[in-house]
């Protein structure tokens, strides 16, 4: 047991170390497509028409028959991405028995409903949170039939928006679902009561708490940002120098990009603050906002250490890019703290103009980023020009229960403590079984990431804690 714990850390470590960081330690699996309804809510306009939805399945830990089938409600973005970080899942399904199971959200990576012309603003109005959750539903009660698996236990995960529909299908399809992991899920932004303006202000927290001169160098480099471009072209030429753009900035719109594209770098560097190096846009560092302020302190230039610290989630740190392209890498959208790019961005982009509310803007006096404010009334402009649609707030609180959640059993909510969303999640326990943790040294759901030998020890209790409560849901 011991020699296999030392093998299994050793292997752990040289995957942290190679370059096939990610695949190393990812189990493959099966890509099925389920016939899924394209409205569940409506007898008329579109009969008994389906879509493919995409799913993958891994059954080489399933008790077949026996064991609980571990569901991953997929969020905004291709299915196979999420796979590829939520390796808790899959350290715990031997011990559990588990068939692990991972849906992809409609309009999201291959699931498109309408093949290619899905986000033609006519054919959006089936993208909500209902007929996703609605989907999943069906999903579930298709593969307890066709598995023989009647009996067994569903357990949702997710993280992040996922993680907010993990503990929606507890609350809603309780006949389907035993129990539900929601790491860091902001389910209090879809309340009328919250106080939403929390984001920004935690993303400059994790950067003044990394090093002592962090805030007041990326304050002060924004200062001289904004005087650069006050002088027109020959500021807007120097900046775009400096930031090794492609093409260069023609005019204050495009300026105004810039400082998205640099907000946008700075909230992802929160969100992904891990312990260890990780994969995304490019090869994240461990620890990357420390990264990030030791350039900013490093250069003798403020305005090249803000160009190297917001290159550094673009371009990672053994990146390819020549130059940065900051009208493709970063897409402006109803969602302040970015919405991706491609098509995945243009249906979350529909999703934060309709049932989800995000942040606002950035005001450069709680938070260290220029003020680039967004208003509801701003959001309410936009989404009517660009989707024609109105966001219906006081809907999604009665419909997703706002913070009145008492009803529900079974669900454990988990937030880090550097993860900026936290702001929005569950903080309190709720009786004995809705069950709230904190990870200190925490980014964005960490927990849901597979084990690492740099794990701080928060995590690992984390792990536990959800892992003791599956067994008491399944026991039940
Ligand atoms: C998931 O990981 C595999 C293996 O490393 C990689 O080929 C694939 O591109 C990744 N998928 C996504 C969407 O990140
Ligand atoms: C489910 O049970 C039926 C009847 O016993 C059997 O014919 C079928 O092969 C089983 N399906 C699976 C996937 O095990
Ligand atoms: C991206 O990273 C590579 C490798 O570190 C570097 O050579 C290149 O200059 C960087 N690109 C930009 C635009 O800074
Ligand atoms: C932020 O606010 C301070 C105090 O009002 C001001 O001096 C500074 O120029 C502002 N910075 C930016 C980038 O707008």
């Amino acid at each position: 047991m011991e020699a296999y714990r030392l093998l299994r850390l050793f292997f752990l470590v040289v995957c942290v170390f190679s370059h096939t960081l990610v695949s190393c330690n990812i189990p493959s699996y099966v890509e099925k497509y389920f016939d899924q309804r394209l409205d569940h809510f409506n007898f008329v306009s579109h009969g008994d028409k389906t879509f493919k939805q995409r799913y993958l399945v891994q059954d080489q830990w399933w008790s077949q028959g026996k064991g609980p089938i571990f569901f991953y409600t997929g969020n905004e973005g291709p299915i196979t991405a999420f796979w590829n970080a939520t390796g808790f899942v899959f350290d715990i399904a031997p011990q559990f028995g588990a068939l692990v199971v991972f849906a992809e959200h409609r309009y999201y990576g291959k699931s498109l409903p309408f093949g290619s012309s899905t986000f033609e603003p006519q054919n959006m109005g089936l993208l909500t949170v209902e007929q996703a959750l609605g989907d999943y539903a069906m999903l579930i009660k298709y593969l307890k039939q066709t598995l023989n698996a009647s009996n067994c236990p569903v357990i949702t995960f997710g993280g992040s928006y996922g993680g907010m529909l993990s503990a929606y299908m507890r609350f809603k399809y309780p006949n389907f679902v035993t129990g539900s992991i929601a790491a860091s899920a902001p389910i209090n932004l879809l309340t009328n009561t919250v106080d939403r303006s929390f984001f920004f202000s935690a993303v400059t927290k994790d950067f003044s708490e990394a090093t002592p001169q962090c805030e007041p160098k990326v304050r002060q480099a924004f200062d001289v940002l904004m005087n650069m471009a006050s002088q027109g072209t020959p500021g807007l030429k120097q900046i775009s120098e400096t930031f090794k753009l492609c093409k260069p900035l023609s005019n204050n719109d495009d300026f105004y990009h810039l400082l998205g594209w640099i907000r946008n770098s700075f909230t992802f560097l929160a969100m992904l603050d891990y312990p260890y190096p990780a994969q995304f846009m490019g090869k994240l560092p461990a620890y990357p906002v420390k990264v990030a302020c030791k350039y900013m302190e490093d250069s003798t230039d403020v305005v090249t250490g803000l160009a190297k610290a917001a290159g550094l989630y673009y371009n990672g740190t053994d990146g390819e890019l020549q130059c940065y392209d900051i009208f493709t890498e970063f897409v402006a959208c109803a969602d302040q703290t970015g919405c991706g790019v491609g098509p995945d961005s243009l249906a979350w982009d529909f999703q934060a103009c309709t049932e989800i509310h995000l942040v606002p803007g950035s005001n450069n006096i709680t938070d260290m980023f220029p003020k680039m404010p967004w208003t509801d009334d701003m959001r309410n402009d936009y989404c009517y020009k660009k989707w024609k649609v109105i966001p219906r707030d006081d809907w999604s609180e009665a419909e997703f229960w706002g913070r009145d959640i008492g009803t529900a059993t079974n669900i454990v909510f988990s937030n880090g403590d550097l993860d900026p969303w936290r702001g929005g999640g569950v903080l309190k326990s709720i009786g004995s079984s809705i069950q709230a943790i904190t990870i200190n040294g925490g980014a964005h759901h960490l927990d849901l990431r597979g084990q690492n030998p740099f794990d701080p020890i928060s995590v690992i209790a984390a792990r536990e804690v959800e892992k003791q409560n599956i067994r008491k849901w399944i026991n039940s």
